[in-house]
């Protein structure tokens, strides 16, 4: 195991974090670390202040300022339309809501695919406009330059893997991806993007077997959605997971909560009282 030098100033001094206690924020050596002694790592998508600091006060490790919020935000039905521009804002909300939590900028579709420059550019507009600390991005062995590229200038990079989002119309629509023989290419990808300097990398619908035999061949964590028990780390989107978002849901999710079941409530019973005339009380009025 690596030993990292001990922090001198604790996370929390930052002009926009909440107060409270001092916390020591997850760092991509913390991550390594984990797996190291196979504490499985945790992380969920977040799009905004309340939820982004419900999950750090959870304790969730890593949140995703995910491209997903193309689909889960802005009401697109593919992830890929959102821009830079979209997803900056929710970033920088998310960064400026934790103490802990590692947040993870996400570089949407056509922001970083056309040379190892735009990614690098897009990437340092993530870090430095938005506070993420660190970005995630699509692709195996072909992204190998952006994310060297990225990793020499600073940037720590999540590599993304599998079946990736962005590139659903060229892999043939949402398909497991690494069944029979192209398990070797998947498996190519991850130690392409490890040897290129990712710190980590995100498995999406990969056979739980060849998930969890790349997670043992790898020293970098992996992180799985759709991939298994066998990975050191999971990620769903939160509003699957949480039941904010009805109707079918992919296999791999399971849901914690019936958000949208409580706000409904929550909602219809307001609207009874402001149409009865109980709401507002003599108690809610100056
Ligand atoms: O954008 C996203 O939410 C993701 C996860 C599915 C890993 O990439």
């Amino acid at each position: 195991m690596t030993s990292q030098p001990e922090e001198t100033a604790p996370y929390g001094s930052g002009a926009s974090a909440p107060a409270g206690p001092a916390v020591k924020r997850v760092r991509t050596h913390h991550l390594r670390e984990m797996k190291e002694r196979g504490e499985k790592i945790t992380m969920l998508t977040a799009y905004d202040m309340f939820t982004a600091a419900t999950f750090d006060e959870a304790g969730i490790d890593m949140l995703l300022v995910g491209d997903s919020a193309s689909n889960n935000v802005f009401g697109n039905e593919t992830s890929l339309p959102v821009t830079v521009d979209e997803l900056l804002p929710l970033t920088r909300a998310v960064a400026r809501s934790v103490k802990r939590a590692m947040v993870v900028g996400d570089l949407p579709f056509g922001s970083y695919q056309a040379s190892p420059e735009q990614g690098y550019l897009t990437a340092v507009r993530f870090m430095k406009e938005a506070g993420a600390h660190c970005v995630k991005l699509e692709g195996g062995a072909e992204m190998a330059p952006v994310i060297t590229k990225c990793t020499q200038g600073g940037i720590p990079v999540m590599a993304h893997i599998g079946f990736t989002p962005q590139s659903e119309h060229a892999l043939g629509g949402y398909r497991v991806q690494g069944r029979g023989e192209t398990a070797e290419r998947v498996r190519r990808d991850a130690l392409a993007v490890q040897e290129a300097g990712a710190f980590a990398v995100v498995m999406e619908m990969v056979p739980g077997d060849v998930a969890e035999q790349i997670s043992k061949e790898l020293s970098i964590p992996t992180i799985g959605i759709g991939a298994g028990n066998g990975c050191d780390g999971q990620v769903l989107v939160w509003q699957d997971a949480f039941g904010l978002r009805t109707g079918k849901m992919a296999r791999f999710v399971k849901q914690y909560a019936d958000v949208h079941g409580v706000l409904l409530e929550g909602a219809r019973a307001y609207a009874a009282d402001v149409k009865a005339a109980t709401f507002p009380g003599p108690e809610h009025t100056f």
